[in-house]
């Protein structure tokens, strides 16, 4: 007999990305570039190094786990009651969390696929029931499907804009015109981890679009453009009885003292973090026009990373482009994640890459 739940059986592992100094190693390089985990390559933001070790000496105390002072830059920054913000060790967390505080085994979370890996994990980490909708044929949400799969057990719903890994975007009109058709029982989480690359004017800030909505709920992170994803820091906004529901059922302290400091300190680097996201931005479309030559029916992106829907060669082009010292992210059977980085870095992809594709 199994000491665990027999159903985790059937669950996937969540792959990290490859180690770079694994691939340098076996291969004899100087070092290998990693493009497979939707990093910013350029470093900590100013005064975040300075703030880690400031609060690193502090550390033989327990952080303060309601995180006052960061829910009130975030409130002051976004234009959000911090009573509406919940933090947590990472967005994904709080995904967790939001699935922990609305669905009971048995009830429905639906979303679209493919998207987030760690959606089907969380939502059978709490014995509830996955409900995929499939992406459409560009790699987006198919919204009308999506409102038409919501049953009776449909407890929260997962919106991904923009989509990882295809990239795509929803306009504020389908957005709008979905929340307005979710029954009010059912809890929309729009998850906005890349919202800070979107350029496209159609695409609306979720925060602007969930208002006050009492069934919407908006997750952001400080992992991509802040550059802290190894800090672990995350927050949403809901409406003041969702965002207490999750902070009741969020791991105690699980926003560090360190992380607190780190993200505090990162959000004073607005114009920063904005000048590097500009540089992605640039070499996203330079990325994405090169690799339009090489394949067909690459989605338009508004995240830092490009989808490649090289179907059955989507292992094979990965391993061709590791043996170059460069790690993109492949699904297997379906496509592959290329994130941008520098423009050196995204030159080495290039070059592996029409390698591998001619
Ligand atoms: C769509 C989406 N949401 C959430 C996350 C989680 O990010 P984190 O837990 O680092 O905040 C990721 C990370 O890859 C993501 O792609």
């Amino acid at each position: 007999m199994s000491l665990t739940r027999p159903d985790l059986a059937a669950l996937p592992a969540y792959k990290p990305g490859r180690s770079p100094a694994d691939l340098a190693r076996e291969l004899g390089m100087p070092e290998a570039i990693k493009l497979a985990s939707n990093e910013v390559p350029f470093g900590l933001l100013p005064g975040v190094a300075e703030a880690v070790a400031a609060a690193a000496q502090q550390s033989h105390r327990y952080p303060d786990m309601a995180a006052v002072a960061l829910r009130e830059e975030l409130g002051k920054q976004y234009g959000v009651d911090p009573a509406r913000i919940a933090t947590g060790c990472g967005s994904v967390a709080l995904a967790e969390h939001l699935v922990k505080a609305t669905a009971l085994p048995g009830d429905e979370v639906l979303y679209s696929w493919r998207s987030f890996e760690a959606y089907p994990i969380i939502t059978a980490g709490a014995g509830a029931t996955s409900v995929q909708v499939p992406n459409t044929p560009e790699g987006g949400h198919d919204l009308t499907a999506m409102a038409a799969a919501i049953t009776e057990c449909t407890r929260l719903v997962l919106v991904c804009t923009p989509n990882n890994p295809t990239g795509t975007a929803l306009s504020a009109d389908a957005l709008r015109h979905f929340l307005d058709a979710v029954p009010t029982n059912v809890l929309v989480v729009i998850d906005e981890a890349y919202r800070e690359f979107v350029t496209d004017p159609e695409v609306p800030d979720g925060l602007e679009i969930a208002g006050d909505r009492p069934n919407v709920a908006v997750l952001r992170t400080l992992s991509k453009a802040w550059g802290l994803a190894g800090l672990r820091v995350g927050w949403l906004s809901a409406s003041e009885p969702v965002a207490e529901a999750v902070r009741k059922v969020v791991t105690p302290f699980s926003v560090s003292m360190v992380a607190q400091a780190a993200a505090i300190a990162a959000l004073q680097q607005r114009a920063e973090m904005e000048r590097r996201v500009a540089i992605i931005v640039a070499e996203r479309a330079r990325v994405a026009d090169a690799m339009h030559r090489l394949v067909p029916g690459i989605p338009e992106t508004q995240a830092n990373f490009v989808w490649l829907p090289l179907e059955d060669r989507s292992a094979a082009f990965a391993a061709a482009c590791e043996a170059r010292g460069v790690i993109v992210r492949p699904f297997q059977g379906d496509g592959v994640r290329v994130t941008i980085g520098t423009p050196t870095e995204n030159d080495a992809f290039l070059t592996a890459a029409a390698a591998a594709l001619t």
